[in-house]
This record gives structure tokens, sequence and C-alpha cells, in this order.
């Protein structure tokens, strides 16, 4: 299917569709954050941008837990017959594997984050207003494996959301099918 057919195509809900780019550009700010903080020496600006990066994971847990709800009662269009036929058994498998998965690391990379920080000893008061509970308690050598899992789990997100990415370009630029259509921001 060309660019010229793709007029009828049906999209996301507005909903989705607005949690998508805000969860995009957070979710890759975030990671980038991350590995900044990773890269600093012990400083009060690291602190600081330490407790920034969790309010903003924490926000991104919810965010995502909104996301869920919402997808779980308002499922989206099937993929248009000419999209769906035109990709390989393989692809197809790929598409809905990559979308479960990420879903799965939405909630594993600020949950093992946070689990982090209670076995640390450190506490999250969200935006410095509201206190959550610790995850575990407090074990140094908890801390440390749940840091490395908490930076694993980031970076294979990191690697679904970049094969998320080409494959959302191929189908824009390459095959010209018009599936961008369903996500794009704005009314029609
Ligand atoms: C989707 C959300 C998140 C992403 C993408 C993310 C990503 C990252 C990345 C890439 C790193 C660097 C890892 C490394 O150096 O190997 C990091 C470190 C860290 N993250 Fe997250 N994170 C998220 C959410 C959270 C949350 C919710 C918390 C806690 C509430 C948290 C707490 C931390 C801490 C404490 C560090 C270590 C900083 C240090 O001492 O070097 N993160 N994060
Ligand atoms: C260049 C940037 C991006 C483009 C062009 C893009 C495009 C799209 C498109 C077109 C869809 C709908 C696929 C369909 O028709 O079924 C989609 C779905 C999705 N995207 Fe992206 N995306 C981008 C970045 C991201 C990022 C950074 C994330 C996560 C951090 C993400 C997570 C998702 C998820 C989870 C879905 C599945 C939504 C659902 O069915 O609930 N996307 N994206």
């Amino acid at each position: 299917m060309k660019t010229g057919q793709t007029a009828s195509i049906e999209r996301y809900t507005g909903t989705a569709i607005v949690l998508h780019w805000v969860l995009a550009i957070a979710i890759i700010t975030v990671f980038a954050v991350g590995l900044r903080i990773g890269a600093m020496p012990f400083s009060p600006a690291k602190l600081q941008l330490i407790n920034w990066h969790k309010w903003a994971g924490v926000t991104i847990l919810l965010l995502s837990a909104l996301r869920l709800i919402w997808r779980l009662t308002h499922r989206p269009p099937a993929l248009p017959a000419a999209i769906e036929q035109g990709m390989p058994g393989w692809q197809r498998v790929a598409y809905h594997a990559v979308h479960h998965l990420m879903y799965v690391f939405f909630f594993a990379v600020p949950l093992l984050g946070w689990a982090y920080s209670s076995a640390k000893g450190f506490p999250i008061v969200w935006f410095g207003v509201v206190p959550l509970p610790d995850l575990v308690a407090k074990n140094a050598e908890l801390a440390d494996t749940l840091k490395a899992l908490h930076g694993l789990a980031a970076f294979g997100l990191m690697g679904l959301v970049t094969l998320h990415m080409a494959a959302a370009l191929k189908h824009h630029f390459i095959d010209r099918d018009g599936l961008l259509q369903r996500m794009r921001p704005g009314r029609t």
C-alpha cells in the first residue's frame, strides 16, 4: 500500500497517542540522565540529579500503570490487512513481542531502581513531597545486585526501543504504508 491510500487508517485513541509521546520523550530523557549520573563524580549536583532521576522514574512508573489500564480497556485498532499481509511471519511475531516486552520493562526498570534505592537505605520522597514506602529492607549486597539489574534492564529497554523506532521508521520511509499515521500526534 502506498501513501495515497492511507487516509482511512484507523488510529490509536487520543489518550494513547498523548501517553505514547510523553512517555517516549520521558523514558529517553531519564535514560540519558541515568547515564550522566553514572559518569559524574560524587557531588551535591550528582545527588540532586539522582533525586530528579528517581522522581521522574516514579512518574514514568505511574504513567505506565495508567497506560496499561487504558490499553487493556481500549484495544487499539487491528493492523490494516494490507500492512499485516505485507509482513513476513517473523515480523508479525517481532511486532507483538517487542510491544509486549516494552510494557514489561516499563515496570521492571523503575521498580528495580526503586528497590535499589530502598536497599541502599535512601527512602524516596516523590518531588520532595510524597514519601514512598521502601520496597526492600536496607542491604548493601542486595543493593549492588539491584543496581546492576536496574542498569541492565534500562539498557535492555533501550535495545527494544531502538528496534521499535527502526521498525516504525522503516514502515514510514521504506514501505510507506501509513503505519505511522496510527500513532501520529494531531487529530486526523
Ligand atoms: C524508566 C525509568 C528509568 C530509566 C530508563 C532509568 C535508567 C537508568 C540508567 C541508564 C542508569 C545508569 C546505570 C548504569 O550506570 O549502569 C540509572 C541509574 C540509577 N537509577 Fe535509574 N532509571 C529509571 C528509573 C529509576 C527509578 C524509578 C529510580 C528510583 C526510584 C532510579 C534510581 C536510579 C539510581 C539510584 C541510579 C544509580 C545512580 C548512581 O549511583 O550511579 N531509576 N538509571
Ligand atoms: C521515532 C520514534 C517513535 C516512533 C516513530 C514510534 C511509532 C510508533 C507507532 C507508529 C506505533 C503504533 C504501531 C501500530 O500501528 O500498531 C507505536 C506503538 C508503540 N510505541 Fe512507539 N514510536 C517511537 C518511539 C517510541 C518510544 C521511545 C517508546 C518507548 C519508550 C515507544 C513505545 C511504544 C509502545 C509501547 C507501543 C505499543 C502501543 C500499544 O499498542 O499500546 N515508542 N509507536
